[in-house]
């Protein structure tokens, strides 16, 4: 969602920012733009995708200091005139994030004779850098962007250039993602590594409330009372090729593909099968501690709170622990009661959610611990919760979270027989078997992907459908809510996931022989249930798809089409039957001719509320 760029050196800056904005137009946007000094600020924008952005920007525009943008509408429709980077005279701006007091702030400016050419409230960042650096005082870039942010009430991150100082970009960053590429002689800037990850790998993750300037050969960062800090580097260990697409037709087949690789490098370290126990050291947790928790509360959106469910019913079953499941968006304006013996778990492949991130504060203030699970190193939320455990599944460019939502179910699962253990609820036996199931798990989803060719001619069956609906109980709940949300995102297709117990209370209206109803039934304690009702939705005439184990043998009778997957313990199934789901959606979607990485109107890192 939205994505800013920067970069100061000695080569051309164009072909940099170009090929930087590609590589974030993941996050969704419906135009860009850029500004280069070329000699004077130069600006170029448009209301479409980079490559028509290429179109209007003139062969000879040369000049080594350069900021771009990818905008997503929020404040104005996607036109031109309200794309990236914002103008005032001498000064060019580009902003991710919302800005709250903008009407206030362009009355106001508008009193002052600035006149307002867009719908958006970033264009009152550009006027007001323009009246501190000129009117209200002679200040230089860096100390009028300082004035400027102490105005500003909402979040941001932005890069700004002033025409009159070529060799310096400035920066400033609240609640809105902003990392530094540290390169030979040249600086980046960008909401996020993938952008300059082509020519470094050395970052520094901009905190709130810092501001800055980068030069070709040095970067300045300072604190709100302009104090200089010194910052150390970090070395991201993502390359280029994990944020490209190595031969698959799209980032989400490639991603689905990662997955035996991926969550081994979830688990990676963490598994003692021998002793049964999960080692999470990284979390910093007093046994003690973990002992004493009563109810543990978990916070996310989207495929993240589908995993979230399956998270409930894994913290009841193997820790004993009491555990509520909020959508972000909503815990955060409710009245919650949460006392200080309690653990607040955020989930966020991205980390940068901003429903979630306002949560875990809200739960903070509360005097909760929170842990936040999330695939993105140095991201906002690693910065807000007390403890962190990463994902590791490596960069995800598909707006459709995939291997990012599978290395979620692995995080949680350590989570949960970890506090289990120490909470005395499961046995070392116990956790040796789940232990030695989660290993096979790599090499069991490395056999679904074999079958793809199964799940690809079922999804050609039904692509011309204009309902779904999927349906699981217990672990497979959220399996089927997850199948829904990823069907309905990148297919278009009316898609709706439920508690198969649920139908009977009113969805079965919906029932018809033109309805795929997809039934996750793995074995397990509800498998007679789900039984119950796929015989159910047969009578109402629907046409079953079945995700079963390899070794049922009596699924066939009741069903239309079956998707197998290899046995496995009942508890780890939805890992395997969710890479299923994943590959009907992705093949449907193909039969379609979707945007499969960049379904409509969706952002991969939605950083607005
Ligand atoms: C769906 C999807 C979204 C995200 C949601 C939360 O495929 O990707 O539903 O899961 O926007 O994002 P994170 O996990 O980054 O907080």
């Amino acid at each position: 969602m939205c994505g800013i760029v920067g970069y100061i050196g000695s080569e051309q800056a164009v072909p940099i920012l170009l090929e930087s904005l590609k590589m974030l137009e993941y996050r969704g946007y419906d135009s860009a733009g850029v500004t280069v000094f070329n000699g004077s600020l130069e600006t170029y924008k448009i209301a479409g995708m980079i490559k028509d952005l290429e179109t209007v920007i003139p062969q000879n525009v040369t000049g080594s200091t350069g900021i771009g943008h990818t905008r997503w509408a929020t404040h104005g429709k996607p036109e031109t005139r309200n794309a990236h980077p914002h103008l005032s005279s001498n000064v060019s701006v580009v902003h991710n994030g919302i800005i709250e007091n903008y009407l206030e702030l362009k009355e106001r400016l508008s009193g002052l004779g600035y006149e307002f050419l867009s719908d958006t409230d970033t264009e009152v960042i550009a006027h007001l850098l323009h009246f501190n650096m000129n009117c209200n005082g002679n200040k230089c870039l860096l100390d009028g962007l300082a004035e400027t942010v102490k105005e500003l009430e909402g979040s941001y991150a932005i890069a700004a250039l002033c025409a009159e100082e070529p060799d310096i970009l400035a920066f400033a960053r609240k609640d809105s993602p902003l990392v530094i590429g540290i390169g030979e002689e040249s600086n980046y800037a960008a909401s996020d590594v993938t952008a300059f990850l082509r020519h470094t790998k050395e970052v520094i993750f901009i905190n709130d409330n810092e501001i800055g300037l980068l030069r070709p050969g040095s970067i300045e960062i300072f604190d709100q009372g302009g104090n200089r800090l010194s910052r150390d580097t970090e070395t991201i260990e993502w390359d280029l090729e994990a944020a490209e697409k190595a031969g698959y037709e799209h980032f989400m087949l490639k991603e689905i593909h990662e997955q035996p690789t991926s969550i081994q490098n979830t688990f990676a370290g963490k598994l003692s099968e021998l002793e049964g126990t999960v080692t999470l050291d990284e979390l910093h947790l007093d046994p003690a501690e973990i002992k004493r928790l009563r109810r543990a509360t978990i916070i996310a959106c989207g495929t993240s709170w589908n995993a979230g469910i399956l998270g409930k019913y894994l913290f009841e079953k193997l820790a004993g622990l009491h555990t509520d499941v909020e959508t972000a968006s909503e815990f955060r304006y409710s009245n919650p009661v949460l006392c200080g013996e309690e653990l607040t778990i955020a989930i966020t492949q991205s980390g940068e959610t901003a429903d979630t991130l306002a949560a875990v504060r809200s739960s903070s203030s509360y005097g909760c611990r929170s842990i936040a699970i999330t695939n993105v190193v140095g991201s906002t939320i690693t910065r807000e919760a007390d403890s962190v455990l990463y994902t590791r599944a490596g960069p995800e460019i598909g707006v459709a979270a995939t291997k990012t939502f599978t290395a979620q179910l692995i995080a949680l699962y350590m989570l949960a027989i970890n506090f289990g253990r120490i909470r005395g609820i499961i046995s070392a036996n116990e956790a040796k078997d789940l232990i030695v199931g989660i290993k096979r798990l790599p090499g069991q989803i490395q056999k679904v992907l074999g079958r793809k060719e199964v799940i690809n001619e079922c999804a050609m069956q039904f692509a011309d459908k204009h309902d779904y609906f999927f349906i699981g109980r217990y672990l497979n709940y959220p399996v089927a809510l997850e199948g829904a949300l990823k069907l309905k995102e990148i297919s278009y297709i009316h898609a709706e996931g439920y508690a198969a117990g649920e139908l009977k209370h009113g969805p079965l209206a919906l029932i018809t022989e033109d309805t795929p109803v997809v039934a996750i039934a793995t074995k397990g304690h509800t498998y007679e249930k789900i039984l119950s009702n796929i015989k159910e939705v047969k009578a109402r005439n629907a046409t079953v798809i079945a995700v079963a184990d390899d070794d049922d043998t009596e699924i066939e009778k009741y069903v239309d089409v079956v998707l197998r997957v290899p046995t496995s313990h009942e508890l780890l199934a939805p890992v395997l039957s969710s890479v299923v789901l994943q590959l009907l959606s992705y093949y449907t979607a193909l039969a379609k001719y979707c945007s499969i990485d960049k379904p409509r109107n969706l952002a991969k890192s939605v950083t607005v509320e």
